[in-house]
C-alpha cells in the first residue's frame, strides 16, 4: 500500500470539512489558531514516519495529554488508581460539573477533565512534578527535545479556567485530591498548553501500538495495561461521542480541543491528525472524517 499517497489523499477529501466546525474559543488563545490548518501524520512499527500537509507544525495537544498521563500513573501505581476515578463513558461533556456532584467526587473516567485532574494530582504525589515527568516522556518517545508548554495557551488556560477551578475544588471537598487545588491546576493547565506536532504525537504514541514497550526498548507498561489504557481511549476518549467515534473509526483514540486526535493501530502504528475546527462534543471535524476513511481504505481498524 502506498502510505504517503493515501495521506495526501485523505488530506484533500477530508480537510474542507473544517467549514463545518468551530475552533474552539472558550480557551481565547486557541481561537486564533487558522481554521485551515490540517496535518496528518502515521508513525509504524518499523520505524517508518508518513506524514502530509501541516503535520510538523507543533499544535496545543491539550486532552490528549491525557492518554499518556494515564500510562504514567498506571506504569507506577497500577491498580490503586481506580479507588478515585472510574472507567466508564461519561455521556456527559468532557467539563460536566453536575455528574461529578451525582457521583460524589470520582470523575467517570479519567479522560474527562475532572479525571484528569485526579491523574495529575497522582503524579504530582508519586514524582513530585507530574508536568516534568509528562514532558520528559514526550520528548524521550518523540525524539523531540524541544517540546515544551506554549506559555500563552498556558496564561489563557489559568486565566479562564473557572470550570476546572469548580471540578477541583469540589473533588477536594470530597477528598478526593492529595494535592493542594492550585498546584494540581497549575500542573493540569500546562500540560494541556504543551505543543507538539503530529509527528511528534504519534511517534510519542508508539508504545501503545507495541504492548507498553517504549522507543528504546524497555517496558513502560505491562501487555494487560496496554489493552487497557487502550480499551478506556477506545470508550471514552473521545467523550460523549466515543460511541460514534467507535462506530465511525475502529481505533482507540483521544482528542483534545486543539483540534489534535491520537488514535492507535494496535502491532502496526498511531496516527496523529489535526485540524482545529470542532463538532459540538469538541473532537476534530475534519480530523474525524480522515481517520475514518483512513480505517475504510485500510481495513486497519481493531474490529
Ligand atoms: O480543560 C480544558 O477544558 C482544556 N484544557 C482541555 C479540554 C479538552 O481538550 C477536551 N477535549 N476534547
Amino acid at each position: 500500500m502506498d502510505l504517503q499517497a493515501l495521506l495526501d489523499d485523505l488530506a484533500v477529501e477530508a480537510a474542507p470539512l473544517a467549514a463545518q466546525g468551530k475552533v474552539a474559543d472558550y480557551i481565547p488563545a486557541l481561537a486564533s489558531v487558522p481554521a485551515t490548518r490540517f496535518g496528518l501524520a502515521l508513525a509504524t512499527m518499523e520505524g517508518g514516519l508518513f506524514g502530509t500537509g501541516d503535520w510538523r507544525t507543533p499544535f496545543s495537544i491539550q486532552s490528549v495529554s491525557k492518554a499518556f498521563s494515564l500510562a504514567l500513573v498506571l506504569a507506577r501505581d497500577g491498580e490503586a488508581l481506580w479507588q478515585r476515578v472510574g472507567r466508564e463513558p461519561s455521556g456527559n461533556p468532557f467539563n460536566s460539573l453536575v455528574q461529578l456532584e451525582y457521583e460524589k467526587g470520582i470523575p467517570r473516567n479519567p479522560f474527562i477533565n475532572a479525571g484528569a485532574l485526579v491523574l495529575i494530582d497522582r503524579l504530582l504525589t508519586l514524582t513530585g512534578d507530574s508536568l516534568g515527568t509528562l514532558r520528559d516522556f514526550l520528548r524521550a518517545e518523540s525524539g523531540n527535545a524541544a517540546v515544551e508548554v506554549d506559555p500563552e495557551v498556558a496564561v489563557s488556560e489559568a486565566s479562564h479556567g473557572h470550570r476546572n477551578a469548580a471540578l477541583a475544588h469540589f473533588m477536594a471537598s470530597c477528598g478526593n485530591l492529595e494535592n493542594p487545588v492550585d498546584q494540581v491546576l497549575d500542573h493540569y493547565f500546562r500540560q494541556c498548553s504543551l505543543a507538539m506536532s503530529c509527528a511528534d504525537l504519534a511517534k510519542a504514541g508508539l508504545f501503545l501500538a507495541n504492548h507498553g514497550l517504549r522507543a528504546d526498548g524497555s517496558r513502560l507498561l505491562s501487555r494487560s495495561e496496554s489493552k487497557r489504557i487502550n480499551s478506556i481511549m477506545l470508550t471514552c476518549g473521545t467523550y460523549d461521542a466515543a460511541g460514534d467515534f467507535a462506530y465511525r473509526v475502529g481505533l482507540p483514540g483521544k482528542s483534545g480541543v486543539g483540534g489534535g486526535i491520537l488514535a492507535v493501530l494496535p502491532e502496526r502504528g498511531v496516527l496523529c491528525v489535526w485540524s482545529p475546527a470542532l463538532d459540538p462534543h469538541g473532537n476534530s471535524i475534519a480530523g474525524v472524517e480522515a481517520l475514518d476513511r483512513f480505517t475504510t481504505r485500510t481495513g486497519w481498524s481493531v474490529f
